[in-house]
């Protein structure tokens, strides 16, 4: 076989002509048409696009959170949507953070018990997890609010958790949707520096979805999805 050339390693997650259709009823929409994309170990990524362009659906695809129509995603060497539920789940748990618009906290549980979540499944001892989770929520600011539910918290506050919960496991790559979507400006810039703080310190892979320009010109490069596929740099018309 022949080795890998050192770009080819070097990368944490591909996608290569990734194709999603939704029926709906009798009709067929099509989404994604030939979506490729890698992404490097320690690079940052900007997904730029209209509304309903179809980011989301590639996001949930690159997360394994959806299944393509056609062509795949190879997350960590792995091919993400050939393996079982259970390994893929796994595989995400390991390898990713997910921080999606509607950050999905568990309402029932403090923020410390939701960043301690990702650990708790990975079997780490509950000592250990909680250490780590109040660590990474005194980064994000949020030391004074560990016992506090979602539903008592702002929204930026919540967001700051949903971004502990991502990191906390040090996943070699986050996908983020809209992460600042439903903040003001100032906690926007807030939340993104912190973002970028903790993705340098970590050397974390970021995609990230956005409709913020200022927040995508600070990504190392952008990508427009437009009619179906990705496209390099930011198109006028998006
Ligand atoms: N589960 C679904 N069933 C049918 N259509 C869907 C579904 N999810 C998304 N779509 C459609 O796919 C298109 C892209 O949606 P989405 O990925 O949410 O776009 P974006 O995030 O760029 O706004 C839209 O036309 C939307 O209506
Ligand atoms: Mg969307």
């Amino acid at each position: 076989m022949m080795p890998k050339s050192l770009a080819e390693e070097n990368m944490i997650l591909i996608c290569q002509n990734l194709k999603k259709t939704y029926q709906d009823a009798d009709k067929v929409i099509p989404v994604l048409e030939d979506v490729n994309l890698s992404v490097k170990a320690g690079e940052s990524v900007a997904i730029v696009g209209r509304s309903g362009s179809g980011k989301t659906t590639l996001l949930n695809l690159l997360g394994g959170l959806e299944e393509p129509s056609a062509g795949k995603v190879v997350l960590a060497d792995t091919d993400l949507h050939a393996l079982s539920d259970r390994k893929r789940g796994y595989l995400r748990n390991r390898v990713l953070g997910l921080i999606f618009q509607f950050h999905h906290l568990l309402p029932e549980f403090t923020a410390l018990e939701n960043v301690c979540m990702p650990l708790l499944i990975q079997g780490l001892p509950v000592k250990t997890t909680i250490s780590r989770a109040l660590a990474i929520l005194e980064k994000v600011g949020l030391s004074h609010r560990v016992e506090h539910k979602p539903a008592t918290m702002s929204g930026g506050e919540r967001q700051r958790v949903a971004i502990a919960r991502a990191l906390v496991t040090e996943p070699k790559c986050i996908l983020a949707d809209e992460p600042t979507g439903n903040l003001d400006n100032q906690s926007a810039d807030h939340v993104y520096e912190l973002m970028m703080e903790l993705i340098r310190e970590f050397g974390t892979s970021f995609v990230v979805v956005t409709h913020d320009l200022n927040l995508a010109k600070r990504m190392d490069r952008i990508v427009s999805l437009d009619r179906g596929t990705l496209v390099d740099g930011l198109l006028s018309s998006a």
